[in-house]
């Protein structure tokens, strides 16, 4: 893993290196390309040709996918060495791969074969145990302290997930093996499309279709959107220049005629739900995906085209989409939205949260974040995102959680009421986990004299007075017109 959090390039193992030219140049390859003005190690995907030319899809060492591109001949530096695909060991590793989609507790697998499962499928297979997010951030401190958080006098229990969860793996497979279950299980692309919409597994994805992104333009309301990352659209909207998408109704079309027909006759003008917020700014909607299905599963296609790691799209019955808009004389705009599950195991309060690009690092996240937290608060629970967060989904959290915690600590030391982490995160609705690994990353948790204590430094103070000067936009808690809905068992899930 990169120090980005980003899977390395070519960390299947030594690969042979050698020069290739445009015409040798496969995918697989490991080549060195401008990004940037800079060259950079990066893995081919995939080739097209164009009209200008042949065409080659990176994705960048250290970079995040949504950064991966076509690129032309002349971005790629053939006067250095490449490195080759190790094709053999990759179709063992693809097989074992695909086996591992299977999720069982029954077996352990080898250490060796749990080193060998890809990062995708980690997450998919481990949510809900993945460590804190902040645990890598906090490691070091945690080791040096090891013994001190023993004799704690702040009670505090949790302790980061435990790795992945079990996988059932196939030592045995053959390449020969391997290649039969290939071929029984080789799917046209538009099959496997069809079938990651509908059952919104990206580990069921013999192709690796979802690595490089499909839709390269969506026309949405007043914006053109450039998306991240691959979506299940349907097969043939990859074709397009660009889609068109309503932005009230969410359906989906390929050429602007039929879209315009549409937006004739589509009468919605907000999201299909109740309206459980109103300020002068934005409103919230909230969403059930059983009544919803189809708006929901629109919903989930288009944010996955800025979300990487998440693979709900299809089966929607079991959450709730809360949905922020603007207002204008045309009507309610989408800005983004959370979902969550109406029942969580885990106790998460938000599984995916988005912003649309067009309306981001304006502070719409920080008012999505405060909206889960004060749906958790009137439910009495405390409440943590689904993980494993995206790379932005950290850092917004990491920037809501210390925010608050701080306000929070400020008005306790003008009183002389004692604050530990269990009040911090009663108050703020937010884990005992949560509030600890942000107080240690912000080096507020001292331990003097046998005893954990909390402090504030001026610094600290002296930054969220300069960004309280900033940040415009709140949520009026008193405008939530909420109380927590009762599901019966049949209504979380699938009508059949
Ligand atoms: N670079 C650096 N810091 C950032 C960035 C960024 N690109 N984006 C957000 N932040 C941090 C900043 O500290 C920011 O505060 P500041 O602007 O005062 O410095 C803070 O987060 C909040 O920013 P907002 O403007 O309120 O957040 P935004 O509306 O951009 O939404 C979100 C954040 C939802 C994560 C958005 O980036 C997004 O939709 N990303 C794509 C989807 C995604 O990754 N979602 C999270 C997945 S994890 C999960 O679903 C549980
Ligand atoms: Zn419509």
């Amino acid at each position: 893993m990169s120090p980005s959090g980003e899977p390395e390039v070519g960390s299947d193992g030594p690969r042979q290196k050698g020069k290739a030219t445009p015409d040798t140049l496969k995918v697989g390859c490991i080549a060195h390309v401008t990004k940037d003005g800079q060259p950079r190690r990066a893995e081919i995907l995939s080739i097209k040709e164009t009209k200008s030319g042949r065409q080659f899809y990176c994705n960048f060492d250290n970079f995040n996918k949504r950064l991966d591109e076509w690129v032309p001949v002349s971005r790629i530096d053939f006067e250095q060495d490449v490195e080759w695909p190790n094709s053999e060991k990759d179709k063992q590793k693809d097989a074992k791969n695909k086996k591992s989609t299977v999720v069982s507790k029954k077996s352990q697998p080898s250490k060796k074969t749990q080193k060998k499962v890809g990062k995708r499928e980690q997450s998919v297979a481990s949510e809900g145990q993945t460590p804190h997010p902040w645990t890598e951030f906090v490691e070091s401190q945690n080791k040096a302290d090891g013994e001190d958080r023993a004799n704690a006098s702040l009670e505090v229990g949790a302790t980061p997930g435990v790795g992945p969860d079990e996988m059932e793996l196939d030592e045995d497979e053959t390449p020969a093996s391997a290649a039969k279950k290939e071929h029984t299980q080789s799917f046209s692309r538009e099959q496997e499309i069809e079938k990651l919409r509908t059952s919104g597994s990206m580990t069921q994805n013999p192709a690796e279709i979802s690595r490089i992104r499909n839709i390269s333009q969506v026309e949405f309301g007043r914006y053109v959107l450039f998306p991240w990352y691959f979506s299940p659209y349907p097969e043939v909207f990859g074709r397009e220049d660009s889609i068109y998408i309503c932005e009230f109704c969410l359906s989906y079309y390929g050429d602007l005629k039929s879209f315009s027909r549409h937006r004739q006759k589509c009468t919605l003008q907000h999201p299909p739900g109740n309206e459980i917020y109103r300020d002068d700014f934005v409103s919230f909607y909230e969403i059930d995906g059983r009544r919803q299905r189809t708006w929901c599963r629109n919903l989930c296609l288009l944010s996955k085209m800025f979300l990487d790691h998440k693979t709900l799209y299809y089966d929607v019955d079991p959450f709730l989409f809360y949905v922020m808009t603007t207002r204008d004389e045309k009507g309610s705009h989408l800005i983004g939205y959370f979902s969550k599950e109406k029942e969580s195991a885990d106790a998460y309060n938000v599984a995916c949260i988005l912003t649309l690009p067009q309306y981001q690092r304006k502070g719409y996240g920080r008012l999505l974040i405060q909206f889960s937290y004060e749906l958790s608060k009137i439910e009495g629970k405390l409440g943590s995102p689904e993980k494993p967060l995206s790379d932005l989904g950290l850092l917004s959290y990491r920037q809501y959680w210390s925010e608050n915690i701080l306000d929070l600590l400020l008005v306790y030391s003008e009183g002389q009421e004692k604050c530990t982490i269990e009040t911090i995160a009663t108050r703020l609705a937010m884990t005992t986990q949560d509030v600890e690994h942000t107080l240690q990353a912000l080096k507020m948790q001292v331990y003097h004299k046998g005893e954990h204590k909390i402090v504030i430094p001026e610094k600290l103070v002296q930054q969220r007075e300069k960004s309280k000067a900033k940040q415009k936009r709140v949520i009026d808690p008193e405008r939530i017109q909420w109380k927590p809905p009762v599901f019966t068992a049949a209504s979380r899930t699938w009508g059949w």
